[in-house]
């Protein structure tokens, strides 16, 4: 049989493979909240503006809400034949309101209409990812303010560098997803216009309202070219490239916590709520969640450029093949989404090993630019002089088989005679990260200054 929405100019229906490579319901049944609320504000305005009966609106807006609610009781019988969510809803609507359901596809094509639909549905998922960031962000606050003074490594290509301390390495952390969240809400800022009235490509003769539709749907304005308003993915594009980093920082995040929670660091404990066991080996604890989110990333930026492959050679307006841009973005946002709660899971859960952190901070020769410093400082040596000396010390501690604290101030003296023992107040770690007190170091009051700086924007 041929096609109930366009059947007047076919005279055979699909074959089975057509059908299949063409069907969009499996996935996009997603947007049904959606399309129902695009619908109901587009009938509301055919009717404020006169184009449809007040009698045929009031019966599209009580039978969408029974659609709605076949759909959410799960009792609505989804068909593949009907292909996608707008036809269901509408086939659906005319089962249940007869006549007048044909009318409410007056001036909107379902160009404009999924365009409006997965529009609202990104938008969702921003201010859901908003949230999640947002409750990241404080559960780092809350581990960072008990650790601002916590001495741990700082690494540079993983090696011992300088001693930082724990609060200060979660408030990296912080900024990052800060920038995440200001990404995201950019992003929602420029993607909150309406497409709704664009019709098929060209707009429509008939007298239609987009102001309205918009106010309707909570967007700032229509969208002002018809074309672009049906074309445009960039709006989901921007969406997956913001979660793409985020991601990317949640993964880099999560890289830290499986080193961290190792044997050989065990600088963190990860709570048994977030690990799992071995089925072979009794001692193992493994950090599952973190691994999973180090690896989410692999699926979020692949959907972001297999997005961007699919847009990348159409002409304008419509093409089929934007009917892929679904399951990529429902995919990335359901596991940047899932990796978020995840790791913030985790941060609330884990402690912190302050005493292994400590003892970390104090071998490999950490505090050997203090020492340079002091050299600066106190003998008025040129840096790249003390850079030099420093060398040797290390050389020397090395040799024998000891850290910079343990040179005796005649071994000291052995490589630098002007050397005195004021040199030992700056070798130790707690005095190392105090020092750091240049804006946004690692000095315990900066980072506790900007936790309080965090919470008050956060409010
Ligand atoms: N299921 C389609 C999609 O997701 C809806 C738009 C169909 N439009 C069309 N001209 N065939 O893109």
């Amino acid at each position: 049989s041929s096609n109930a929405m366009w059947g007047g100019r076919f005279a055979a229906g699909p074959d089975a493979i057509m059908e299949a490579i063409n069907a969009s319901i499996g996935y996009d049944k997603r947007l049904a909240a959606q399309d129902i609320a695009g619908s109901r504000a587009h009938a509301a305005m055919l009717a404020a503006t006169g184009i449809l009966r007040d009698s045929d609106a009031e019966a599209i807006r009580e039978g969408l809400l029974t659609v709605l609610s076949e759909i959410e009781s799960g009792s609505f019988a989804f068909s593949t034949a009907l292909e996608d969510i707008h036809m269901n809803v509408e086939a659906r609507l005319k089962e249940i309101v007869g006549e007048p359901a044909g009318r409410l596809h007056t001036a909107r094509s379902r160009n404009d209409q999924v365009a409006t639909d997965f529009r609202l549905w990104v938008r969702d998922q921003i201010d859901a990812a908003i949230t999640g960031i947002e409750a990241l962000i404080r559960a780092l606050l809350t581990q960072a303010e008990a650790g601002a003074g916590w001495v741990m490594p700082g690494f540079t290509h993983l090696q011992t560098a300088q001693p930082v301390t724990w609060g200060h390495h979660m408030m990296a952390y912080v900024e990052m997803f800060s920038r995440d969240l200001s990404r995201f809400k950019d992003a929602r800022v420029r993607m909150n216009e309406s497409p709704l009235g664009a019709a098929a490509l060209a707009g429509t003769s008939f007298p239609i309202n987009r102001h309205m539709t918009a106010e309707a749907l909570g967007f700032d304005c229509p969208m002002a070219n018809s074309l672009d308003a049906v074309s445009a993915r960039d709006f989901a594009l921007e969406f997956l490239g913001a979660a793409s980093i985020c991601a990317m920082h949640l993964s880099r995040f999560a890289e830290e916590l499986v080193i961290w929670s190792s044997a050989q660091f065990r600088f963190v404990t990860l709570s048994d709520r977030f690990s799992t066991g071995s089925s072979i080996m009794p001692q193992k604890k493994n950090p599952d969640a973190a691994e999973l989110i180090r690896a989410k990333i692999g699926r979020i930026f692949g959907a972001n450029v297999a997005l961007m492959m699919v847009m990348k050679g159409l002409p304008l307006a419509y093409s089929k093949d934007m009917q892929e841009d679904k399951e990529q973005v429902f995919d990335a946002a359901d596991n940047l989404m899932l990796a978020l709660a995840a790791m913030e899971g985790m941060v609330k859960d884990m402690s912190a090993n302050r005493d292994k952190l400590a003892a970390a901070a104090g071998s490999g020769f950490s505090t050997a630019t203090d020492l340079a410093d002091w050299l600066v400082r106190v003998l008025d040596m040129p840096f790249r002089e003390a850079h030099h000396v420093t060398g040797a010390l290390v050389a020397l501690a090395e040799s024998k088989n000891c850290d910079l604290p343990d040179l005796t101030l005649d071994d000291m003296k052995s490589v630098h005679d002007a050397i005195t023992d004021e040199v030992f107040g700056v070798l130790g770690v707690d005095n190392s990260v105090a020092s750091r007190t240049s804006y946004g170091g690692t000095a315990p009051e900066q980072v506790r200054a900007q936790v309080a700086r965090w919470k008050e924007v956060l409010g």
